[in-house]
């Protein structure tokens, strides 16, 4: 098990340039199961999920070699349509490949992922949208038998939550069906108009993507394509919080402050100074920030990937801020953590308490999962003393260079 050690007291000062986007590029490489060929995916972050992926493309027979940000995939032209539960396990992602061969195979063969720290976390959205395109679905000992006896059709399907994951598998499903597909209530995350985008160089038909009315119209086949992924606007707000709690200031380069609208919008209320251009913006911390009363919600709401990083920012404000959880049934186990390290935080149902504390103090604590590990980590950095991160292998799921990024930034921080 690794650590991150991390002394507190250091503003950050500098710029970051941000790589592609976990929730993007994993999502890229099951659109490349649509059809055989060789395909080249640039901005690749080096992290593990990627790493991850390319497990399950291999199972399922494709190539994936990557060489710093680039990955190339080749895919044959018959596929092993399965991914197991040692997979599945290691990364909850892996279900989208179920879209995916359903449409190029017709059948498929995937692991029911099981809950994990943020809750239950079921896929019945997933399933009752494919359902309605003609898939049948099957659990047996644990597995998900998929088949598509009559193929895939066209229909319209109404979420009822702007789920991303399945928004992403009726997506990858719909490219190759007959007719039209109407994804009503979809989610927005530019990291999926980044995958429809992919999908529409590789000749689909998507319309739509970034908004909640997705239409697709279904095409016999489609080729192979590049792309260069977008920018991982949780890694941008991440470094942004980092910097703020440190009261320190930070340009982020590569990254449309557009994606992150309501995060900045906070920190700027927060105190930080905020200056946004095209694709880069800055952020200045204040000496502590004020208080601020936030909820979690799908794009373009705040997103619940920032809620640990943003608490962790808040846990020094000069006055109390009420946190509302609404994506995730349970994502508070960092708050034991912060509570260790001096801050008063308590939660009340999905509402999260965070009554700020003039200053927080270093100590050993443990990163529960990747937004969680990296909060701990801001925490550290405003903290008097020395913080260890411990399970700081959460880190390297999401964030490719995360401890040598900071410590180019100023900060005393080593892993
Ligand atoms: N949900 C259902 N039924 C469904 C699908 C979802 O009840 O059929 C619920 C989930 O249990 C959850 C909520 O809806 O409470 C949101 O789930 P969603 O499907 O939108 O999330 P996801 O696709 O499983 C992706 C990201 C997460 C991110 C969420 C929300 C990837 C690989 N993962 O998950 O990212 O938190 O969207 O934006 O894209 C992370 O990067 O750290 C991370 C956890």
């Amino acid at each position: 098990m690794d650590s991150i050690r991390v002394i507190g007291g250091r503003p950050l000062s500098g710029e970051v340039a941000v790589h592609g986007a976990k929730n993007a590029v994993l999502k890229h490489m099951v659109a490349m199961l649509l059809a055989p060929g060789r395909y080249r995916l640039e901005n690749v972050p080096g992290i593990l999920d990627v790493d991850i992926m390319g497990e399950v493309l291999d199972h399922v027979g494709a190539t994936c070699t990557r060489r710093e940000s680039v990955v190339e995939v080749d895919v044959p032209e018959s596929l092993n349509p399965e991914a197991p539960l040692e997979l599945v396990r290691k990364m909850r992602a892996s279900i989208l490949i179920l879209g995916a061969l359903l449409a190029r195979v017709g059948s498929a063969r995937v692991a029911l992922p099981g809950g994990d720290d943020f809750g239950s976390r079921p896929i019945g959205m997933h399933l009752d949208g494919l359902e309605q395109m003609g898939a049948v679905f099957e659990l047996r000992h644990g597995v998900l038998e998929a088949s598509a006896p009559n193929g895939l059709a066209g229909t319209d399907i109404f979420l009822e939550f702007p789920s991303v994951g399945a928004t992403e598998n009726l997506l990858l499903a719909a490219v190759l069906a007959t007719g039209k597909t109407t994804i009503g209530n979809a989610a927005r995350e530019p990291e999926l108009a980044d995958l429809a985008s992919l999908l529409n160089q590789m000749g689909a038909k998507v319309d739509g993507a970034g908004t909640s009315t997705i239409e697709v119209m279904g095409v016999p086949s489609l080729s192979p394509a590049d792309h260069k992924v977008v920018a991982d606007r949780l890694v941008a707000g991440t470094y942004a919080l980092a910097a703020a709690a440190s009261g320190g200031e930070i340009t982020v380069l590569g990254c449309d402050p557009g994606f992150l609208r309501m995060e900045l919008r906070k920190m700027q209320a927060a105190g930080c100074d905020v200056e946004r251009g095209d694709d880069w913006f800055s952020v200045t911390g204040p000496e502590r920030p004020e208080p601020q009363d936030i909820a979690t919600l799908p794009y373009p709401g705040f997103h619940t990937d920032m809620h640990p990083q943003m608490v962790a920012f808040l846990a020094r404000a000069t006055g109390t801020s009420l946190v509302t959880e609404n994506v995730y049934a349970a994502r508070f186990r960092y708050i034991g953590e912060l509570n260790r390290m001096g801050a008063d935080i308590q939660t009340d149902g999905q509402h999260v308490v965070v009554r700020g504390v003039e200053e927080l103090s270093g100590c050993e604590v443990d990163g529960c999962d990747i937004r969680a590990a990296a909060a701990l980590t801001i925490a550290g950095l405003a903290a008097e003393g020395e913080t260890i991160v411990h399970d700081a292998e959460h880190i390297d799921r999401g964030y490719d260079g995360f401890v040598d990024t900071l410590r180019n930034l100023g900060a005393d921080i080593d892993r």
